[in-house]
């Protein structure tokens, strides 16, 4: 596989890696592996983001962290997903990756839910020496809200542009972005959105960060601000996580308008 000095940021989505329909934290084990054997292949740069699945919306929604910042449910949501942090690790490790977690809530401040500061020395230290950092969603403070729920959506886009990332792939339960059939939009731009926006909702699961329209809005945004292009696609699926890190363009690819 590739082995160069350009940076992949991948996202597991909780819809993949949990069982999202469970009311506490469940890891879908058999999927984490053989996700993890695929990326071991990957021989570039590489930051790992995942979701919080069951570990993370559960709680957030139990304790309102949607609406108001709660101390203690924060807490209890951060060591909900910190254990999921702790799977995606020992999953990537045995396959031979050098993971290590790097827990937003120690790293990042926001301001009304938007990512104000994320340490990035050190991630850049990490990928320089040969780590490969794990992000996910998390609780985080925040200077305006006291604390939020920072989806692992905000961060990926985030850190693509804050290291100028080359390839960002968001790895979820669905073929890509589903549009009027029923089928992956192909390619989504900021000016064919409105097209297939009455498609995209939240999730069908617990989900408080706006499901796939969160995850589009962001991606949408970072469109109009960089000229990064993101995939979306099944990680549900074997062989995709090996795919999308080969280069392939799989699932729904959101990008630029043309001529940008
Ligand atoms: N047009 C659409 N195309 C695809 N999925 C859609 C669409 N509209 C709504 N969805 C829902 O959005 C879900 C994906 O968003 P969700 O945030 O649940 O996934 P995830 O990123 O894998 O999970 P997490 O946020 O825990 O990481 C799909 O499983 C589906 O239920
Ligand atoms: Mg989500």
């Amino acid at each position: 596989m590739n082995d160069s000095s350009e940076l992949v940021i991948l996202k597991l989505g909780g819809s993949v890696i949990t069982d999202k329909s469970a009311a506490d934290g469940v890891v879908r084990k058999a999927e984490l592996l053989r996700i993890a054997r695929e990326i071991s292949g990957y021989r570039g740069k590489l930051i790992v983001v995942h979701g919080a699945g069951s570990f993370g919306h559960t709680y957030a929604k139990k304790y309102g962290l949607d609406r108001k910042f709660d101390p203690e449910g924060g807490r209890i949501t951060h060591e909900s997903v910190k254990k999921l942090s702790i799977a995606v690790v020992e999953a990537l490790t045995h396959f031979g990756i050098r993971a290590v977690a790097v827990h937003p809530l120690g790293c990042t401040v926001c301001k009304n839910g938007r990512i104000e500061s994320l340490y990035l020395d050190n991630l850049k230290l990490m990928l320089e020496n040969g780590f490969v950092p794990v992000l996910h969603g998390d609780v985080v403070m925040d200077s305006e809200l006291g604390g939020c729920v920072l989806s692992g959506d905000q961060i990926l886009p985030y850190l693509a542009k804050a290291l100028q990332a080359s390839r960002l792939g968001l790895g979820s339960a669905a073929e890509g972005v589903l549009g009027k059939d029923g089928k992956a939009v192909l390619e989504l731009t900021p000016s064919n959105f409105e097209e297939v926006r009455g498609y995209i909702g939240a999730s069908e699961d617990t989900d408080v960060t706006g499901g796939m329209l969160g995850k589009v809005w962001e991606l949408l945004n970072l469109c109009k601000t960089s000229c990064i292009t993101s995939h979306i696609f099944n990680a549900g699926k074997a062989d995709n996580v090996q795919r999308f890190l080969e280069g392939e363009a799989i699932g729904t690819r959101i990008s630029p308008d043309k001529g940008n």
